[in-house]
C-alpha cells in the first residue's frame, strides 16, 4: 500500500539523457520499470511493480488529458503527452511521455509502454498554461467541458493532441535518434 505524498511546490530536474521507462497491463498496473524511474520518482522498483500508474498522478493534471490518453491507447494508437508527475517526496517533475500499445500476433493489445524524457522549459510553460485553464474548467463544470476546451484549442491551432505535442517538442538530433534506438531495444 502506497500513501499519497503531501504535495510540495518544488521541481525535480533531471538529465535530458535519462529516459524513464515503464510498462503496464491494460488496466494501468505497472509491470516493469527501469532504474531511472526509481531514481527520479523516489519509489523503489518493488513499490512500483504491481501498483497502478496513477501513484504518480499530480493534482495539477487535468483528468481530460488521461481520458484522451486511455481512449487513444485502447483504440490501438500511440500518443505523446506532456505530464506533470508527483514524486514520492511530494515534489514534481515534468516529462514528455510517448505511450504505445503493444500487440500479440493475433493483434490484441497485451501491454502499454511509456518512454519519458525531461520536458524543456518552453514546453512546460506552454503546457502549464493550457492545463491550468483546463483544470479550472474541470473544477467548475466537469471533465467533458475541459475536454471540449482542449478540442477547441487544438482545432483553433489546426492540430490534434499528438501534433500539438510534436509541435512543442520537435525532437531533433542525437537525443531523438537515441530514443528511437532505445525504444527498439525494449520492444
Ligand atoms: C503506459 C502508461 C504510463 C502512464 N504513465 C503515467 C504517468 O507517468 N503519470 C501519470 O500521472 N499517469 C500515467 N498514466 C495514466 C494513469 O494510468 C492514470 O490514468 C492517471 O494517473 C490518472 O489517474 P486516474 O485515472 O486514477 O484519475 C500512464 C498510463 C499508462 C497506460
Amino acid at each position: 500500500m502506497i500513501y499519497r505524498p503531501i504535495v510540495i511546490d518544488e521541481e525535480i530536474k533531471f538529465s535530458k539523457k535519462k529516459f524513464i521507462v515503464s510498462k503496464t497491463d491494460l488496466k494501468g498496473n505497472i509491470v516493469f520499470t527501469n532504474k531511472n524511474f526509481s531514481e527520479v520518482s523516489g519509489y523503489t522498483e518493488a513499490e512500483l511493480v504491481g501498483s497502478p500508474h496513477n501513484i504518480l498522478r499530480h493534482p495539477d493534471m487535468p483528468k481530460a488529458v488521461f481520458f484522451l490518453v486511455w481512449q487513444t491507447l485502447l483504440a490501438g494508437q500511440p500518443i505523446s503527452g506532456v505530464v506533470k508527475n508527483l514524486a514520492k517526496n511530494g515534489r514534481y517533475y515534468w516529462v514528455i511521455a510517448d505511450l504505445e500499445p503493444k500487440f500479440n500476433s493475433k493483434g490484441d493489445i497485451v501491454a502499454l509502454t511509456a518512454f519519458r524524457r525531461a520536458a524543456p522549459q518552453d514546453v512546460i510553460d506552454a503546457t502549464e498554461e493550457l492545463y491550468k485553464t483546463m483544470l479550472s474548467i474541470e473544477k467548475k463544470h466537469g471533465m467533458e467541458k475541459s475536454l471540449a476546451y482542449l478540442e477547441a484549442f487544438l482545432e483553433e491551432h489546426e492540430l490534434n493532441y499528438n501534433e500539438f505535442v510534436d509541435e512543442l517538442i520537435r525532437p531533433k538530433g542525437i537525443l531523438a535518434a537515441l530514443l528511437t534506438a532505445f525504444k527498439k531495444m525494449i520492444g
